[in-house]
């Protein structure tokens, strides 16, 4: 029988949380996984464009039977996920910021908190976003910060540089963010500050929220419902390709966080 993928994509780094993410929670899939730096930032291009990229990624890929694809980006899930979910057969699973747990868990401590949504500017301005907003955030406690830069950061690997580090006290961690009882991560790319920023809420109730558990969550449901889940424990395949060529660090920083072996292709 012929070979089935689960197509995972992003503008570049961020999706490799969700990858990353997947590797462990799915052994026995195979995974496609395409980083497309070579238009990268999504968040700073119209919808339009990011819809146009990720269609021509999919149908780069005409080769390999893909039974499922998980948007692991925020803003083209914000961009274009109606619309791959018309065009292709396969179940397109988006990315959702985790506004909702981030909402529940404030609202259980004592003090007082509200919510601190970050996202790019095309998220933010999206109607996606004002809709879920609208949808759990009754009481008006969510801010939505658009930090772009932050994502260049992820992208060009600076995980604990200074400059990251004044970025995110002046614009994150500054005076206003003891009104917060949440910062949820509405970008992939932040999921690789997951750490830093809660270990720089340490001692606060401030906690820190992502969407990749539960966007996972939602296509194991799926494939588990089609009874689709691949049930062949043998070698399984793990595949990556960013679309600029220069992108070999990236690779390498990949391979220290997966065990098994990928193949650029
Ligand atoms: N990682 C993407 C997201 O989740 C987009 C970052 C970008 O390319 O601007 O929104």
């Amino acid at each position: 029988m012929c070979k089935e993928y689960i197509l995972v994509m992003d503008s570049g780094m961020g999706g490799l949380t969700t990858f990353i993410d997947m590797v462990s929670a799915l052994p026995n899939e195979n995974l496609i996984f395409v980083g497309d730096t070579e238009h990268f930032p999504y968040g700073e291009k119209t919808k339009q464009q990011v819809s146009e990229y990720v269609i021509n990624i999919i149908e780069s890929l005409h080769d390999y039977k893909i039974k499922a694809m998980v948007i692991a980006c925020n803003t083209a899930t914000s961009a274009c996920a109606p619309t791959l979910r018309e065009k292709y057969p396969f179940p397109v699973i988006g990315m959702e910021p985790a506004i909702k747990p981030a909402v529940e868990y404030v609202k259980q401590l004592e003090e007082q908190k509200r919510v601190l949504l970050l996202s790019t500017s095309l998220t933010k301005q999206g109607e996606k976003l004002i809709t879920l907003m609208h949808k759990i955030d009754d009481e008006g406690i969510i801010d939505c910060l658009a930090v772009s830069r932050l994502v260049r950061f992820a992208e060009d690997l600076e995980f604990d540089t200074h400059d990251l580090t004044n970025y995110v006290k002046r614009h994150i961690m500054n005076s206003k963010v003891d009104q917060y009882g949440a910062i949820v991560l509405g970008c992939t790319h932040f999921i690789w500050f997951r750490d830093f920023l809660t270990q720089m809420a340490k001692g606060t109730s401030l906690k820190v929220f992502d969407g990749n558990e539960g966007s996972i969550r939602n296509l194991t449901n799926i494939l588990a419902s089609q009874d689709r889940l691949n049930k062949d424990n043998s070698k399984r395949e793990l595949l990556v390709r960013f679309t600029n060529p220069n992108d070999s660090q990236k690779i390498e920083e990949l391979k220290k966080h997966i065990q098994e072996d990928i193949t650029i292709f």
